[in-house]
């Protein structure tokens, strides 16, 4: 295994529209090993293929970190999600704050639907329908909003970018000091 260093805020992989995964290989299977060491060594809840350079439709999550704490909320271990769909979304409008590798340094509430269900490919192409609510959701539609080439900071206000703005120059000029590998910028 391997930690991958991670793409951040202003690379154009992070806004393509990334391309399904056409079949299973040793190479996706180890990508997806890399991904998961390469979200932990970065203490991250989820981490999709773009931010690590890859534009496929993958992207892993395990916020048992999250939930552990949580009575109400199962603990449901590492996910692999590929070709994910989200079928559905429902529910009221939550805000939560977000935060993101490839952002490092920046938060800010979000507004996302409280129930998700999405149907995805698990790391064996066994076919899945899952339907959930609290931090799993979220995490789901964060990582599937980057293969779709949206960040969080697209949700947010004008105004409220605006403050992150020295935060996001610091991050494209290579000037923050991140605590896990990053792409250098050239
Ligand atoms: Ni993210």
């Amino acid at each position: 295994m391997a930690i991958i260093p991670i793409v951040t805020y202003n690379d154009s992989v992070l806004r393509q529209d990334a391309k399904p995964v056409k079949e299973n290989s040793e190479e996706l299977q180890q990508l997806i090993d890399d991904m998961f060491e390469t979200m932990y060594n970065s203490n991250g809840v989820g981490l999709a293929a773009p931010q690590i350079g890859k534009s496929i439709r993958l992207f892993v999550v395990d916020t048992d970190v999250m939930t552990e704490e949580l009575e109400e909320e199962e603990n449901v271990g590492p996910l692999v999600f590929i070709n994910p769909e989200i079928v559905k979304t429902d529910g009221n409008e939550i805000k939560m704050e977000e935060g993101c590798l490839s952002i490092p340094d920046v938060r800010d509430d979000v507004n996302r639907p409280e129930m998700v269900e999405v149907s995805y490919l698990d790391r064996n192409f066994n076919k899945h329908l899952i339907r959930t609510e609290g931090w799993l959701s979220r995490v789901i539609q964060h990582e599937y909003d980057h293969l779709k080439g949206v960040l969080f900071l697209d949700h947010i206000s004008a105004f409220r970018r605006r403050l992150h703005r020295s935060a996001l120059r610091k991050i494209e000029n290579g000037k923050l000091e991140i605590s896990y590998p990053v792409v250098p910028k050239s």
